[in-house]
């Protein structure tokens, strides 16, 4: 035990950490600041007495936080339902807590956007030990309407945006391992140290709302075409055409919420959660010369539509940054334009994270950088560079050699023409193909599905 203590020691000292403040208060503690907070009128989101008398009574009798309870909605969380056992955290989970937030401040002070650093100043979600979600649910709730739902691991897009078309935000309950920087499953200090304060910027919570909001009306219309589908194949064909919008849909989610960037004053800043959860990944974002970094303008249907085809992998630091023209741009991005966009995606070519596209606003063209081609180039001579290029290429190149494909589909909102593939690398790839030498699943493409669909 020593040892480990020693250990600890070290560790909380390289990250300015003090140990002994690093101590969960107890029950009884937490409970008298639980109700303090409770009593709270001058906030947004005042809760009512009775509601709040309930909510209390749950935290009184040890009832682990599952879904917040604050207002007439709940969600159903399925087989991902999970509660945050606050008593079983060890030290080293609260260490590894207050060793990340402390490297996230120091970070976040010199690269997250003026609206994200104010937004955390709203409430304090602790920083030397993990935050107890009795206390922080009511506290965001009071401050942006928003409320938590614990959940068990990274959880399907779908139930993710059901969750958020609810105001609910799906977290999790178990903290990475001590002096981690980066984990593509989102854990504590990516849910709570990431996302909390970007609900406060009222442009990212309203992207976030109609991501929800977009996934109902996917939704809506699958149910409408389901309930005319003749056999299982047509349902089938339907749910993957709504999982594949909802992927699109994603993307716009993935390149504003998650890993966006921001002008601000004549200067890029960060506020995608994903980004602000790792120290590292703060300064890359704005500091590496690896990444390209383009500026969007979210209120133009063209730059939106490139960011919904665009693929990217989550195992590893980005390697294109968009860099949001403001906030007020992002609050343009409602429900129907996120749907109508995805929509687009589903009938056209698709970039990958490395490219910079003709007509881009490029403000660095980063080392990663390959030319639209070079993925087929490097599928067709067998080198790849990542998974995201070999299945963008696929798609593409399945997409190009169907037979009434129309090439510029979806164009029309784009500034510049996608590039074209040259014939030679599609007669060259579908005579492999037609020998089954690229046996990969490629993403779904419902390209022509409204054209079966129609009447
Ligand atoms: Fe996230």
């Amino acid at each position: 035990m020593a040892t480990v203590d020693k250990n600890f020691r070290e560790i909380a000292v390289r990250h300015g950490v003090e140990l002994e403040a690093v101590r969960p208060l107890d029950h009884t503690e937490r409970l008298e600041q639980l109700a303090r907070v409770l009593e709270k009128r001058d906030v947004p989101f005042p809760i009512a007495p009775d509601i709040a008398r309930d909510y209390y009574r749950r935290a009184a009798e040890r009832l682990p936080f599952g879904v917040g309870t604050l207002t007439g909605q709940t969600v159903d969380l399925g087989p991902y339902e999970d509660f945050q056992h606050y008593d079983q955290y060890t030290l080293e989970e609260h260490l590894s807590w207050a060793c990340l937030v402390a490297d996230q401040q120091r970070t976040k002070h010199r690269y997250a956007c003026r609206e994200y650093l104010e937004g955390e100043q709203m409430f304090a979600i602790g920083e030397q030990v993990i935050p107890e979600y009795y206390l922080l649910n009511a506290q965001i709730y009071q401050q942006t309407g928003w409320q938590l739902a614990t959940v068990s691991e990274i959880i399907p897009a779908e139930l993710f945006f059901t969750c958020h078309s609810h105001r609910f935000f799906p977290v999790t309950t178990f903290m990475r391992e001590l002096e981690q920087d980066y984990l593509q499953e989102p854990d504590i200090g990516h849910d709570i140290a990431g996302h909390v304060a970007t609900f406060t910027i009222p442009a990212v919570a309203g992207v976030m709302k109609n991501h929800g909001d977009a996934r109902d009306q996917i939704y809506s219309e699958r149910d409408t075409l389901l309930a005319r589908a003749r056999d299982d194949q047509e349902r089938a064909r339907i749910q993957a055409w709504a999982d594949e919008l909802l992927l699109y849909a994603g993307r716009i989610y993935w390149f504003t919420v998650e890993f966006g960037l921001v002008m601000q004053d004549g200067e890029v800043r960060d506020f995608g959660a994903g980004i602000l959860s790792s120290p590292g990944e703060t300064v890359f974002s704005i500091d590496s010369p690896e990444s390209n970094r383009i500026l969007i303008n979210p209120s133009d249907d063209g730059d939106l539509l490139r960011l919904a085809i665009t693929d990217y992998l989550i195992s590893e630091f980005q390697k294109t940054y968009f860099v949001m023209s403001s906030f007020s741009e992002l609050a343009s991005l409602t429900c129907e334009r996120i749907v109508l966009a995805a929509k687009r995606a589903q009938k056209m070519m698709h970039y990958t994270w490395r490219e910079i596209a003709p007509g881009d606003r490029v403000l660095q063209v980063g080392r990663v950088m390959v030319s639209p081609d070079d993925k087929y180039w490097r599928l067709l001579a067998d080198c790849p560079l990542d998974e995201c290029l070999t299945r963008a290429a696929l798609r593409n190149l399945r997409l190009a050699s169907q037979p009434n494909f129309d090439r510029n589909a979806g164009d029309s909102w784009l500034k510049n023409p996608m590039p074209q593939i040259p014939t030679t690398v599609i007669e060259e790839f579908q005579r492999r193909e037609a020998r089954g030498e690229f046996e990969q699943e490629t993403l779904p493409m419902h390209w022509d599905f409204e054209a079966c669909h129609r009447g």
